[in-house]
């Protein structure tokens, strides 16, 4: 998810009568406050002791007046506490992939809580746990963290230490957590610039980092010439502006070029781990020198991890002192800790399993077969993409090829008033963009009634 990201309305909605979304957008807000007298009484609590009235700030941009307050989650759906039922296809952006409460889950952290949640020494669960993610993405060497974040910021510090170079390369409308030298992106002139929304950096990310446009195998070559970046980091295909494809032998390229010019390749799949149990590196046998996956290996316990090839391991061991090891800048005090590696080995051996992905995939692509056909009858020109067993409608008529295109088409306005609407109909999505995820649990029944909704909502927009 990108915080604070509002971006502009391109010509595929320009079409949009304004007044009449605006309308529609105030009538569905009335109905929300009216439906929700519980949630509405918990906020105005909430705004007494919480910053904002929530507990972190992204949760704001839902689409209601208010958050809605959820009472439990069970598989793929959530009820809230005033008694409504929704089917979630945001699943904690990916951090509820797993499907909330997966019973394999659940049960290895009851037995973990009582022997023992963290002790700053490891379990044989840990070294399951890299053994089965070898197996997936193709990598032999892992560690592990609390979060995504921690994973790429740790990989990031890796790379220079090794490389001894300064900079750090990222596509342009990146997002892989709150990791410092990502928040950059390419201004109007093509000059690096601090992104839109980036509150109090520590330095200029133009300082630290190097952007690229996503499907730019010319702009990397650019980029990496000259040996002075440490690390491409990238997301296999970009999931947080909205998903975006890589074009066919685009990311063979990357990896060619990062070869030559000697730069460390880390594919971050947290969120492209839907394309398969291995993700887009798995699935289609992309060899990366690390790899980052976190939110939902834990079936939603924190836990995330970094992967290397036995290369990058031996340089790692050569840079790093025994006396050194708890300072160096890599770490966390409950860093591996016992009850996430539990999760872990449950959620990937009993759960996420390339069975769960013959299932997942799937409903995704009844998803998008769903919302393609909404989009031929009603005549609207917006385009459909999916990535495994996750989907995504754009508001124009072609896929993007790159972060920005993307970024150009959005529409914040419009896409408040879809997410309220269909919030308001038992359907949760995304509150960042317009990506419906699907868990070993969603049916195709969750699917059908997604779609339906969808079509009430284009009927309304443009009937
Ligand atoms: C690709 C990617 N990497 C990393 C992260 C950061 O994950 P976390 O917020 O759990 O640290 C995100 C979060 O959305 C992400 O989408």
């Amino acid at each position: 998810m990108i915080p604070g990201s509002s971006p502009p309305s391109g010509d595929a909605v320009k079409t949009l009568d304004r007044d009449r979304l605006a309308a529609l957008m105030a009538s569905e807000q009335a109905d929300f406050v009216d439906r929700h007298p519980k949630a509405a009484a918990l906020h105005e609590r909430a705004r007494r002791s919480l910053l904002a009235g929530v507990p972190m700030n992204w949760m704001v941009k839902w689409a209601g007046a208010f958050p809605l307050y959820v009472a439990d989650a069970s598989g793929a759906h959530v009820r809230d506490v005033d008694g409504h039922d929704y089917i979630d296809f945001s699943l904690g952006d990916t951090g509820a992939m797993a499907g909330h409460g997966a019973a394999p889950t659940i049960a290895a952290v009851e037995r973990q809580l009582r022997r023992g949640i963290t002790t700053m020494l490891p379990t044989e669960d840990a070294i399951w746990a890299g053994e089965e993610l070898g197996r997936r993405f193709g990598l032999p060497y892992w560690q592990f963290t609390i979060t995504a974040t921690d994973a790429n910021r740790f990989s990031l510090r890796l790379c220079r230490a090794i490389t001894g170079r300064p900079l750090v390369a990222v596509h342009d409308h990146n997002y892989h957590g709150t990791v410092d030298e990502t928040f950059a992106w390419l201004g109007p002139d093509g000059a690096v610039e601090s992104r839109r929304g980036n509150m109090g950096p520590q330095v200029d990310p133009a300082t630290t980092t190097r952007v690229v446009p996503f499907n730019d195998l010319g702009a990397l070559e650019q980029v990496l010439a000259d040996r002075q970046v440490a690390a491409l980091l990238i997301e296999p295909a970009l999931t947080n502006v909205g998903i975006v494809l890589p074009e066919p032998g685009y990311l063979d390229g990357v990896r060619e070029l990062t070869r030559r010019y000697g730069t460390v390749l880390i594919h971050d799949e947290t969120h492209t781990i839907c394309a398969g149990p291995g993700g887009v590196t798995g699935r289609d046998g992309h060899e990366p020198d690390m790899l980052v996956v976190g939110k939902t290996i834990g079936g939603g316990i924190p836990v995330a991890t970094s992967g290397m090839s036995a290369a990058i391991a031996d340089r790692v061991a050569a840079a790093t002192s025994l006396e050194d090891a708890d300072v160096n800048g890599i770490g966390g005090t409950l860093a591996g800790y016992a009850l996430s590696l539990a999760a872990v080995r449950a959620t990937l051996g009993e759960v996420l399993t390339a069975e769960a992905f013959e299932r997942m995939i799937p409903r995704a692509e009844r998803w998008a077969a769903g919302v393609d056909d909404v989009l031929a009858r009603q005549a609207v020109p917006w385009h459909v993409t999916r990535l495994g067993a996750r989907a995504e409608y754009h508001f124009m008529p072609t896929p993007p090829r790159t972060g920005a295109e993307q970024w150009a088409n959005g529409d914040f306005e419009l896409e408040r008033f879809l997410h309220l609407w269909a919030m308001n109909r038992g359907i949760l999505m995304t509150p960042f963009h317009n990506m419906a995820l699907m868990s070993p649990a969603t049916s195709e029944a969750d699917v059908d009634r997604h779609t339906e909704v969808f079509e009430a909502a284009v009927r309304a927009l443009f009937g």
